[in-house]
């Protein structure tokens, strides 16, 4: 049976939600986490909808038989549109989160009425997505742009070494020199329309997919200083926070910290993937400062 002190599960197909890692931990900093990147079937966003289930499905079996988690992030769009209500019907007794493009923020946000929204094909067509965009219809003018390959590019663009750096919200690590994932956002963007504070402009872009927020300096590039972006990692962290308050599982400063599960030097942090590990351990350093013994390669069948 899970405690207060059980780790909270977060998995993504990839790195990308390592940003949600991020804020999750940020919030909450006495938690613990297992963090699963699911690299060796990513990218997720134009798999369908039946394999993105399966591999969900696999993956919190996985991380409540290892690891005991108390809980589940699905740091992942697409994971989240293809199966968090099958999860929810399998799991009743495991807190769940999901994640979503943060399109009721944005329209808080804008001030032209012009929302740009990106994501995975996966994500946009689904019908959760489709539902969402139903019920604020009138409210704004949108324009959404499924990304195809750009997650996978993020992914591979990973490998290359550039120094860690702080990572805040709305901002990213310096470029790592991936004329990939550079070409790839010119293309959306540039199909996307016109962007800027100008009337009939988007001057607010939706990052509905967790691995974009790493390339959100070469997004600020192409749409300019006044486009505001909106990403899900800290709403994300507050709802979990809220959601294991509710269930009695909030781990408090003064509890004990069960020894199960193991834990980094730096923090109580285990970071796993099913690809390959120095992958995993370079997105760790760069995008979160930490060393490369918390990171570990399992297999998830
Ligand atoms: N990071 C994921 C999301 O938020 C999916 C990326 C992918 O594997 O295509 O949708």
């Amino acid at each position: 049976m899970p405690q207060a002190s059980s780790p909270i599960g977060v998995f993504d197909s990839g790195v990308g939600g390592l940003s949600v890692l991020r804020a999750l931990q940020a919030a909450m900093p006495h938690e613990r986490f297992v963090y699963l990147a699911d690299s060796a079937h990513a990218p997720y966003g134009e798999r369908g909808d039946a394999y993105v289930a399966a591999r969900t499905h696999a993956i919190t079996q996985y991380l409540r038989e290892q690891h005991g988690i108390k809980a589940l992030v699905v740091a992942c769009n697409t994971a989240t549109a293809a199966a968090i209500h099958e999860v929810r019907s399998s799991h009743p007794t495991l807190p769940l989160v999901g994640l979503e493009p943060a399109i009721k923020p944005a329209l808080a946000v804008t001030k032209t009425g012009h929302v740009g929204v990106i994501g995975t094909r996966g994500t946009l067509t689904s019908a959760k997505f489709g539902k969402l965009m139903a019920s604020l219809a009138g409210e704004a003018h949108f324009v959404v742009q499924p990304c195809d390959g750009l997650a996978h590019a993020i992914e591979r663009s990973v490998a290359q070494p550039v120094p860690a750096v702080e990572m805040t919200r709305n901002t990213a690590p310096p470029p790592p020199a991936s004329t990939e994932t550079g070409a790839l956002c010119k293309r959306y963007i540039s199909a996307m329309g016109a962007f800027g504070s100008a009337t009939g402009q988007m001057d607010t872009l939706v990052l509905g997919c967790t691995h974009y927020i790493f390339v959100a300096h070469e997004l600020r590039a192409l749409v300019g200083p006044d486009v505001q972006f909106i990403e899900t990692g800290e709403p994300v962290a507050r709802q979990t926070r809220r959601v294991l308050e509710t269930a009695g599982l909030l781990h408090h400063a003064e509890g004990p910290v069960s020894p199960q599960g193991g834990r980094c030097a730096t923090d109580h942090i285990r970071l796993l993937t099913t690809g390959p590990v120095a992958m995993l351990q370079a997105a760790a350093k760069r995008w979160l400062g930490l060393p490369p013994q918390c990171c570990q390669s399992v297999q998830v069948p």
